[in-house]
């Protein structure tokens, strides 16, 4: 595996591949990413992956400083899983980088508390796909929201790159795996199971009660538990606008902060 520092050496090293397939990280790596990696052998040939802590991204009370920095561990298991090249850029990425505004749909769900995210998302997304130029681009669809919108993006912008969702990647007990879960407290990650386990909960009687029972009930059960979703809707999943009750494709989407960490997941029935 070769590590790629900079924009120059990146287009000299990677000039002589076709089929090239990106997993664009932020580090923290765990078998959700491992299983983009996969994804991205599945459907190209060189397989690269980025991985940069895209401080666009995050809003003034997030969490960038404790954002886990674990490069050293990422490498070594990037290295396992078979990845050709690695793309870790210093600070000079966004040196000049021109911002872009993601699509208008990211104004829902994760948008209303993070209006700044997805422009800081769709910027570092593009300024990667700029320098690495792949024909393929794996994201996880936990992220479902992001999954959304990087599609619209670069459908709109025109670009080659074909972008692809992959499956969720849920621990044992359901957990979706998460960078984050690392820093739930021990109290909240014996919680954080109940999450996945009302959304399979809402799939499971979707034919049987309206949507808005379906939420209704859930956010009782969910305040038993002490836990207060920020979101919880069931939704088109091309438009993020709330799905009808006989709708067959559904998006059930939620969002929930334990303690200070933030945590989503979904579950999409087509
Ligand atoms: O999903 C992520 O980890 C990030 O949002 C991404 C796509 C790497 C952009 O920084």
């Amino acid at each position: 595996m070769e590590i790629i520092t900079n924009e120059k050496q990146a287009k000299e090293v990677l000039k002589d591949f076709n089929e090239t397939a990106l997993v664009p990280t932020m580090g923290n790596l765990h078998d959700g990413h491992l299983s983009l990696l996969s994804k991205a052998k599945e459907v190209g040939e060189i397989v690269l992956a980025s991985i940069y802590i895209n401080p666009l991204q995050f809003g003034v009370n997030e969490d960038f400083d404790n954002y886990p920095r674990t490069l050293d561990d990422d490498l070594l298991k990037l290295e396992k899983t078979g990845c050709d090249f690695v793309f870790c850029p210093s600070e000079d990425i966004l040196k000049n980088i021109k911002n872009y505004q993601a699509p208008d749909i990211s104004k829902k769900l994760c948008g209303k508390s993070r209006p700044t995210h997805f422009d800081g998302v769709v910027t570092i997304v593009r300024k990667l796909f700029e320098v690495l130029n792949p024909d393929y681009a794996i994201f996880g669809l936990k992220d479902y929201q992001q999954f959304l919108i990087i599609k619209k993006f670069f459908n709109e912008m025109n670009f080659h790159t074909k972008i692809i969702g992959s499956p969720i990647v849920r621990e044992s007990d359901g957990l979706a795996m998460s960078s984050r879960n690392n820093l739930l407290t021990s109290e909240n990650r014996k919680i954080a199971p109940k999450i996945y386990k009302q959304l399979a909960w809402i799939r499971d009687n979707i034919e049987n009660q309206s949507h808005s029972d379906l939420i209704l009930n859930s956010i009782e059960t969910f305040k038993e538990n002490n836990i207060h979703p920020e979101y919880l809707s069931i939704l088109n999943p091309d438009t993020l606008e709330d799905a009808k009750d006989d709708d067959l494709s559904v998006l059930i989407a939620i969002a929930v902060k334990l303690g200070n960490v933030r945590l989503i997941d979904n579950i999409l029935i087509n």
